[in-house]
């Protein structure tokens, strides 16, 4: 295991016992202390680490992103042109689609052809709502030429046929002559779309189907037989992995196909505060607890990874977090089927800090897909009708932009911790790459909501002529943007950062996200 984040208080006899010729615990006692190993990157922090999960759920799919034709909500084909502008800039990699528990009721073909001749059903597990299936297999694919990202498809095992799967990835890869790519010719689409990724059922330990793991392994071996390959099109199957904790579901599956899948999709929602659940209305302990249960996803991903590696020495399979996030309350007054919250600045906390576990464990996650893009959980974007804002989620994802397809450099931290009552986390979260350019990003998070953190951090392996910033902060923990006060929170300039003869040295405000870039 590469360098991780660490508990500071507990660490720093033995980190200082590492590095003796650095510091010593009495600097460590008043400053926080960082190494960034500048000669030692080997990982590349995959820029899928930066995906997105949207589901037809809600306004996440229709509004958030499918207006229709002839909306006067300005758009292309049908898809609204300001939600896919935002998500232009913040880069999105790839797009998880169409669930979620829906994947496992949904029917592919009841969403292709003429559109008022498409069939409806009810969203059983999303507020019983009508699905008109108006956004269906080649809107989605539109959806993600026009953003520029790769589609990760979920297919249904819980209440679809093995044929039916067989016959979407056919219908949308083939470029033969077959009863598929006819069908799709028919539908007005020549060329077969490229489809990657693939996920062979959704939760299907829950509303996937309730399975044991014995049984979905089982399952996953059947249906996974017949996600084909078609021409050149290669299909990375991703198995429905475990429930947040759930080392069984893990080791099951690893020991019994793991060599039929190329990657594991861990699910893991950090929840919301102790005393309250709305997203807006909380107090510091609430502020705390969320940001502990997110710091949560380190050791998760540390022990399913070690399970794997029990099966899987060469690291083949990757850990696909395909669903992570803050799950609060619904906003006063809303659908409570339509999960659509509100998103503060605590929210870009949660963001920022799962992301810098994501990256320090890029050798194993590979992909990333945070819930739910548009108007759902832990969106980065808020519609209302033609208006549009984005979150403070949203400008963590642009922040990080830097560190997509980066190398990531290992970093040693030392650093007090965040204490509220008799409970402790560490106050400073940290993750640093180099781009292909030659300069190096670090993103710090101080999760102290009342105190600055300083920072003495040496570079080594390197010399730096020059250190710039950004910050997304506020003057409240609370804060978030509205349709009335749309920036409320965004990034700023950040000028608390100084190059020094070891590296460089800075002052991170209480309760902020900050992006270093090193020349
Ligand atoms: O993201 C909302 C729901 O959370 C998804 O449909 C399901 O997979 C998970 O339980």
């Amino acid at each position: 295991m590469k360098t991780r984040l660490f508990s500071c208080v507990a660490i720093l006899g033995l980190f200082f016992a590492w590095l003796p010729e650095v510091f010593s615990a009495d600097d460590a006692a008043t400053v926080n202390r960082l190494v960034i190993h500048a000669d030692r990157g080997k990982d590349t922090i995959s820029r899928f680490i930066y995906g997105h999960f949207s589901e037809h759920l809600g306004r996440c799919v229709y509004e958030g992103y499918w207006v229709g034709e002839d909306s006067p909500i300005p758009n292309t084909r049908g898809i609204r042109n300001d939600v896919v502008a935002a998500l232009k800039r913040v880069k999105v990699p790839v797009l998880r689609w169409p669930g979620g528990c829906f994947a496992d009721e949904y029917h592919w073909r009841d969403g292709i052809g003429p559109r008022t001749q498409r069939p409806t059903m009810i969203n059983t597990h999303w507020g019983g709502v009508t699905e008109n299936n108006h956004f269906g297999t080649h809107e989605f694919l539109d959806l993600c030429d026009q953003i520029g990202c790769e589609p990760y498809i979920c297919g249904n095992v819980g209440s679809g046929t093995v044929r039916e799967m067989q016959e979407w990835v056919e219908y949308i890869t083939f470029d033969g002559k077959s009863p598929m790519a006819d069908l799709r010719r028919q539908n007005g689409r020549d060329q077969p779309w490229h489809l990657k990724y693939f996920g062979v059922g959704n939760e299907n330990w829950g509303c996937g189907g309730n399975m044991t793991p014995e049984f979905y392994a089982d399952q996953f071996r059947r249906y996974a037989t017949y996600v084909r390959n078609f021409g050149g099109n290669r299909i990375f199957k991703i198995a429905c992995g475990p429930n947040g904790g759930d080392y069984r579901w893990t080791e099951v599956l690893m020991k019994n196909v793991g060599r039929q899948m190329a990657g594991l999709a861990l699910h893991y929602y950090c929840g919301s505060g102790r005393t309250s659940r709305s997203a807006t209305q909380f107090e510091e302990v609430d502020w705390f607890h969320l940001l502990r249960n997110a710091l949560r996803m380190d050791e998760l991903i540390t022990k399913h990874v070690e399970i794997m590696d029990k099966y899987d020495e060469r690291r083949r399979v990757a850990l696909i977090v395909d669903e992570w996030g803050a799950w609060h309350q619904v906003e006063p007054g809303t659908n409570p089927g339509f999960l659509y919250q509100q998103n503060t600045l605590r929210d870009a906390l949660v963001a920022a800090v799962t992301l810098n576990i994501f990256n320090q464990h890029c050798d194993r996650v590979h992909m990333a897909n945070i819930a739910q893009t548009v108007n759902v959980l832990q969106a980065l974007v808020l519609t209302d009708k033609e208006k549009m804002i984005v979150t403070p989620t949203y400008h963590v994802f642009e922040l990080y932009t830097p560190h997509h397809d980066a190398t990531l450099l290992p970093t040693e931290l030392a650093c007090a911790d965040y204490k509220f009552g008799d409970e402790r986390i560490p106050a400073v979260s940290v993750s640093a790459s180099r781009d292909k350019s030659g300069t190096m990003h670090v993103s710090f998070c101080n999760l102290n909501p009342n105190d600055a953190m300083p920072i003495a951090a040496e570079v080594r392996g390197a010399k730096l002529r020059s250190a710039t910033g950004r910050v997304l902060t506020a003057p409240d923990m609370r804060a978030h943007n509205t349709f009335d006060q749309p920036d409320r929170v965004r990034p700023e300039r950040f000028d608390n950062v100084r190059v020094t003869d070891a590296g460089f040295e800075v002052t991170l405000p209480p309760k902020s996200v900050t992006v270093i870039s090193l020349e």
